[in-house]
């Protein structure tokens, strides 16, 4: 049984910030850090790699359930690797990132990556984000956050992370994926993207990384 007091779950829309932030609050609170988005990501690149049919949900249900999944933090970074593949890179790539609705909106695959997400969650204190954590994943948890932020602020911050990787890219077409892929998480049938009732919600457009670090260890000190 999960230890909801030891889960602060953050939800909110691409570029919001989760990642970076979520990954710092565990830093310093020594929470461990569970990016689930990698989850999806993880599953669709296995799927891809395997010639699976990604219109097909059993198969990519099927897929899923069979994908030997491991995650390391190694010094601050995440590690995916799966079947002996190091695809901590590959799974951020475009062709990935454009696969993934195809996988996230599948029933079958959201249970299955939900139970390894509560398995990782039961283990210690947990910093997790994606897109339901405090709605499905971890409905009891005492700590919710949903970060959001304006479309263009989110779109200027990615441009900003994927410039520092060498793949920059322009701000409009940037804009328009941005915009799509929130829409897709907000208007699927399954676990769609939305604040849970007791989520405190944080628009982190005019605030800086260090403003909203400082401000959810506030409010988890406050509600843990
Ligand atoms: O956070 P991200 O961009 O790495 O997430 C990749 C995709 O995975 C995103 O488009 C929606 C999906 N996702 C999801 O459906 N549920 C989650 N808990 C996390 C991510």
């Amino acid at each position: 049984m999960t230890d909801v007091t030891n889960i602060i779950a953050i939800d909110g829309p691409p570029g919001a910030g989760k990642s970076s932030v979520g990954r710092e609050v565990a830093r310093q609170m020594g929470y461990q850090f569970l990016d689930t988005g990698a989850m999806y990501r993880a599953a669709t690149w296995w799927a891809m790699h395997n010639g699976v049919d990604l219109d097909n949900p059993d198969s990519t249900a099927a897929s899923t359930r069979a994908m030997p999944l491991e995650m390391h933090d190694e010094s601050g970074r995440l590690k995916v690797v799966v079947d002996g593949h190091d695809i901590s890179e590959a799974i951020r790539s475009q062709e990935v990132t454009q696969n993934i609705y195809k996988l996230d909106q599948v029933a079958e695959v959201r249970e299955h990556l939900v139970e390894l997400q509560r398995r990782i969650g039961a283990q210690a204190p947990t910093v997790c984000e994606g897109r339901d954590m405090g709605t499905v994943v971890f409905p009891k948890a005492k700590c919710k956050i949903y970060l959001d932020a304006s479309l263009d602020a989110r779109t200027l911050r990615r441009q900003k992370e994927l410039e520092a990787k060498g793949q920059p890219i322009d701000f409009e077409t940037l804009r328009a994926q941005i915009h799509e892929r929130g829409e897709m998480s907000r208007t699927r049938k399954v676990a769609p993207l939305r604040p849970a009732d007791d989520a405190v919600f944080l628009d982190t457009s005019d605030k800086t990384f260090e403003e909203v670090v400082t401000e959810i260890i506030r409010l988890a000190r406050a509600c843990l």
